[in-house]
């Protein structure tokens, strides 16, 4: 079997590594770095913790705080003519997955002029203008250690996924002591997703031993905390758990890939303006399901490594006590049907042509053990439009 590992060239991982910025940033050359965040870093201090190591060793800066959720074309636009200007030699994403998106796009977009969209896969966004260092707060996205950056075409409505080396961190600093401020409904959101990577990319037809080592570590990690961590925001053992798992969650999805639950997902998002999490977990029980029988012996495994399965369960049972542990964990961390979430019925059956298209075009569908056709999303579509609720 052949296959790619790539990963950044360094990971500085567990509480108070945020100090270590300043040699991390010396490794690598950076000495005068833009800081990519949002507006809720700033209003809450908590970039204030990266901006004081930074001062601290004497380095200067500057903040771009501009960053959206789930962000577009336009705001990576506005981030990229800085980069264009020049004066910065590095870029740290400090924040959730957006903030450290929106870096890796910024720096994508700076090497030429084309619109955003050229860069959507199949294309293969290699080059990079300048290297980005990742600091994620939320334990979720992964961002840090993927190939992937994930950008909204506003024009479209599409959410446009970017893969290539141009997108992967030179660095990551892992700092879980960054999520404690995380409300609950993000720690929710932000730990289905990173369990979601973690399963998809387990039973990816271009799964490999290494995606398979980090997968296997992501879900137990992520099973064993995700609860407490949501219960108990305050309790650092979960917190650790959670953010080590997100990111091995990374490494496992960024070396095999994602698959149904992420195509049909990214839809959702860029049409509804639903937050990347909960539109994964939407979905994941129905999706999980529509697939287990295609690859049974991996969904049970996952289900016994994640704790909804016991060891003595045989297969066929173990993979369905994952389908129904998956919507019991919904039920238990207040997942909205697309319905409850505030959706009307004649709106959502008006886009789910499109959004089934969209799935499929964004290749991630193709990776699913059961691969489905247009008909057969717009129908999970339907199935989940009303479920949970
Ligand atoms: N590049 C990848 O490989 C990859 C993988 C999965 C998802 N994504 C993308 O990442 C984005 C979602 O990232 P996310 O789920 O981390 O959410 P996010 O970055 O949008 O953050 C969600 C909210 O939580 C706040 N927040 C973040 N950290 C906080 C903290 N420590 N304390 C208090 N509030 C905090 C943010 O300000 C924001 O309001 C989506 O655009 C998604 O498509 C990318
Ligand atoms: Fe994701």
């Amino acid at each position: 079997m052949n296959f790619t590992i790539v990963a950044p060239r360094s990971l500085r991982v567990g509480g108070g590594t945020l100090a270590q910025l300043p040699e991390v940033l010396r490794q690598y050359g950076i000495a005068r770095p833009l800081v990519v965040t949002d507006p809720v870093m700033v209003k809450i201090g908590l970039v204030e913790r990266c901006l004081d190591a930074l001062r601290q060793a004497g380095i200067a800066f500057e903040v771009f705080s501009d960053t959206v959720p789930e962000p577009t074309d336009t705001v990576i636009e506005a981030g990229a003519a800085i980069l264009r200007r020049g004066g910065f030699d590095g870029l740290i994403g400090f924040g959730g997955g957006s903030p450290i998106d929106t870096a890796k796009a910024m720096s994508i977009l700076a090497t030429g002029t084309a619109p955003m969209r050229d860069y959507k896969v199949p294309f293969a966004a290699d080059a990079a203008k300048l290297p980005v260092v990742a600091i994620p707060t939320t334990a979720g996205t992964g961002s840090e250690v993927t190939r992937f950056t994930v950008v909204t075409d506003t024009a479209r409505d599409e959410k446009m996924l970017i893969a290539g080396m141009g997108a992967l961190p030179v660095a990551a600093i892992v700092d879980y002591t960054l999520t404690f401020t995380v409300p609950r409904r993000t720690t929710a959101d932000t730990g289905v997703d990173s369990f979601t990577h973690a399963l998809e990319a387990f039973v990816s037809r271009r799964a490999n031993p290494y995606s398979d080592a980090q997968a296997r570590a992501a879900m137990a990690l992520i099973g064993r905390h995700l609860r407490r961590a949501c219960a108990e925001p305050d309790n650092a053992g979960a917190r650790e758990g959670m953010m080590l798992g997100a990111t091995l969650a990374g490494l496992a999805f960024s070396n095999a890939s994602v698959a149904l639950v992420h195509g049909m997902s990214r839809p959702i998002g860029a049409h509804f303006h639903v937050a990347h999490g909960l539109s994964n977990a939407m979905l994941l029980p129905a999706v999980t399901r529509f697939g287990l029988a295609a690859a049974e012996a991996r969904y049970a495994e996952a289900a016994r490594i994640a704790g909804f399965a016991r060891e003595a369960d045989n297969d066929a049972v173990a993979a369905e006590k994952l389908a129904e542990g998956l919507a019991a964990l919904n039920a238990e961390l207040d997942v909205p049907s697309p319905r409850a979430y505030g959706i009307a019925p004649d709106v959502w059956e008006a886009k789910l042509p499109l959004m089934a298209e969209q799935a499929l075009a964004s290749g991630s569908p193709a990776n699913n053990p059961r691969v489905p056709g247009k008909e057969e999303i717009v129908a999970l579509y339907r199935a989940v439009y009303a479920a949970n609720a």
